[in-house]
This record gives structure tokens, sequence and C-alpha cells, in this order.
């Protein structure tokens, strides 16, 4: 998990949704019809939702709501957004993809573990459209913006206070409490930040690189010079402001670690 040299690279997404299968088509003929008539299936589609076991893999502990959902000002922050409106939305992903099945299958697959994609038929992505149509029924259907942050810079000093809310609201639900990880929701998630400050020891980096780390894998997620199961934060769900105050809570310059 070593920070690794900054690639020069354009998207985010570059190598995402190659391993996912073909679309979704169909579906929204074959679940047409009043609502009613699919309860079952929405029903069905909203347990999917919640459901981590729907990866296959005890490595996955997160389900689609632990990312998705409305933001609330005191609630976590779902860095994927809403998925209301989604069967209606034409493009995904900031305009990368354009199938919705290969959308969710990019987050089954990178994130959640999951090792064979989704095709059209499997009854769970039938169930799941079923509620994604049901929670789009009322949403407007422009797409997302999405915008990845690729030139890392430090950030000026933040503010500690709105810096803990910050951390509570994006951070806290896989990383668990600063200093603790308590209540960590991903066991391989390190407790920040002194596990990941060992892990990138003063005299390998600058305490000025060991900042940009932070910086780094919050935009960055799983993709780009990362690997793993975190999620991208883009501009719109966490600002450079927001991060700055994170950064000034976790107080990397004074914190010792080992
Ligand atoms: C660990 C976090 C995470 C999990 C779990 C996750 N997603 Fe995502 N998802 C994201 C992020 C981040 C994006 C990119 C957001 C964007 O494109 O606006 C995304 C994008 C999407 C998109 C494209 C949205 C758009 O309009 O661009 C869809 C659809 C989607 N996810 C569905 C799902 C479904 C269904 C599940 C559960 C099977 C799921 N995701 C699980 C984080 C997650
Ligand atoms: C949805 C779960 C999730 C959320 C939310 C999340 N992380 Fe992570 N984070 C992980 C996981 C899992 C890892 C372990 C590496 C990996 O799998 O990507 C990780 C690793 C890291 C690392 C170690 C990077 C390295 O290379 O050593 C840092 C730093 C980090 N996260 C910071 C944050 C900060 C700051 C926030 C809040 C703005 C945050 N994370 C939100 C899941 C999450």
């Amino acid at each position: 998990m070593k920070r690794h040299h900054v690639r020069q690279c354009g998207l985010l997404v570059t190598s995402l949704l190659v391993a996912t299968s073909s679309a979704w088509i169909g579906c929204s003929n074959e679940t047409a019809g009043p609502i009613v008539e699919q309860k079952t299936a929405v029903e069905h589609g909203e347990v999917i939702y919640n459901d981590s076991s729907i990866a296959g893999t005890e490595l996955n502990t997160y389900s689609c709501a632990t990312c998705h959902g409305e933001t609330t000002p005191d609630g976590p922050i779902k860095m994927g957004g809403s998925l209301a409106g989604a069967t209606k939305r034409t493009s995904y992903w900031a305009g990368q993809e354009v199938d919705l099945l290969r959308a969710v299958n990019a987050c089954l697959y990178y994130f959640m573990l999951k090792d064979k994609a989704w095709t059209a038929d499997d009854e769970e992505a039938r169930a799941l459209y079923a509620y994604l149509e049901f929670i789009s029924q009322d949403a407007p259907g422009d797409a997302l913006p999405f915008t990845v942050v690729t030139d890392i810079v430090d950030l000026p000093p933040g503010d500690k206070t709105r810096g803990q809310k910050a951390y509570q609201r994006a951070c806290a639900t896989c990383h668990g409490a600063a200093h603790t990880g308590a209540m960590r929701l991903v066991e391989r998630a390190p407790i920040l930040p002194e596990q990941t400050l060992s892990e990138h020891p003063l005299g390998e980096y600058t305490a000025d690189e060991r900042r940009l780390v932070f910086v780094e894998k919050v935009r960055y997620g799983a993709f780009i010079s990362y690997t793993g199961q975190m999620p991208p934060f883009s501009l719109e769900h966490l600002s450079d402001d927001d991060m700055a105050d994170i950064l000034e809570y976790l107080d990397l310059y004074n914190v010792t670690s080992k």
C-alpha cells in the first residue's frame, strides 16, 4: 500500500470496466408494467441493494448502500451518489460508460471484489434493476457530475473542528475512529493516520510527501497509481477545503508513528 510514483495518466477509469459483461438490454421492456406487479422484484432488489453477501466473498463488507444514496448534511457522505434516476441516465462514471449494467458491474468488481460479473439474465441483476427503476420514477435522469482530481497538490492549512466532522462523515464508516480504528467496517482499511504514516516512514518520505499520500489516496481510491477497495472521492462529494480540514484533524505533522 506504499505510495507509488504518480504516473502520468488522463482519466480515472482508463482500465476500468474491462471485466464487465454485455449490456443490460431488455430489462426495461421485461420489467415494464404497473409498479404494483413488480412489487416482489422491487422488494427483492432493495434487499440486494443493502446486502454485502451478493459479492460472494467474505473479503467484502460493503453493500451498494455503503456508498450510494442521498448525502444529508450530518449523515455519512455517499461518495457514489444517489442512484435515484440511474435507469434514466444516458451515461455513467463521468461519461465513460453508457451501459447501466456495466456501470454496476464495475462497482461489484472493483469495490466489492465479486469475481463474476452479472449478466442481464441474472435474477439478482433483474431484481436490482426493478428496484433502481422504482426509485428512479420521480427523479431526474441527468448524468451525475463526477470530477476526479488527478493533479495532486498539497493543500493550505484547514480547520481542525470542521475536519473532525468531515472525517466522521467521509472516512469513519470504513476506517473507524481516528487513532484507534474503533468500529471500522473494513479490516484492511488502515487506522488513520498512524498505520499509514508508519508504512511511509520519515527518511523514506518527507513530511510533505506523507501528507500527499492522504490526499492522493482519497482522490484516486483504488485507481490510477493505487489498487485496493477504497472508492475515490470526487470534488462534488469532498471539496479541497474538506480535505484540508481532514488533514488538519489528523494532525499529521505531530502524530508520532512507529
Ligand atoms: C465502495 C463504494 C461503492 C460501492 C460498494 C458501490 N459503488 Fe457504485 N459507485 C461508486 C463510486 C465512487 C461511483 C462513481 C460515482 C459516479 O460516477 O458519479 C459509482 C458509480 C456507480 C454507478 C454509476 C453512477 C453514475 O451515474 O455515474 C452505478 C449505476 C453504481 N455505482 C451502482 C452500484 C450498485 C448497484 C452497487 C451495489 C451492487 C454499487 N454501485 C456499489 C462507489 C461504490
Ligand atoms: C468505503 C470504504 C472507505 C472509505 C469511505 C474511506 N476509505 Fe480509505 N481505505 C479503505 C480501504 C479498504 C483501504 C485499504 C487500501 C485499499 O483497499 O484501497 C484504505 C486505505 C486508505 C489509506 C492508505 C493509503 C496507502 O497507500 O497507504 C489512506 C491514507 C486512506 N484510506 C484515507 C482515507 C480518508 C482520509 C478517507 C476519508 C476522506 C477514507 N480513506 C475513506 C476504505 C475506505
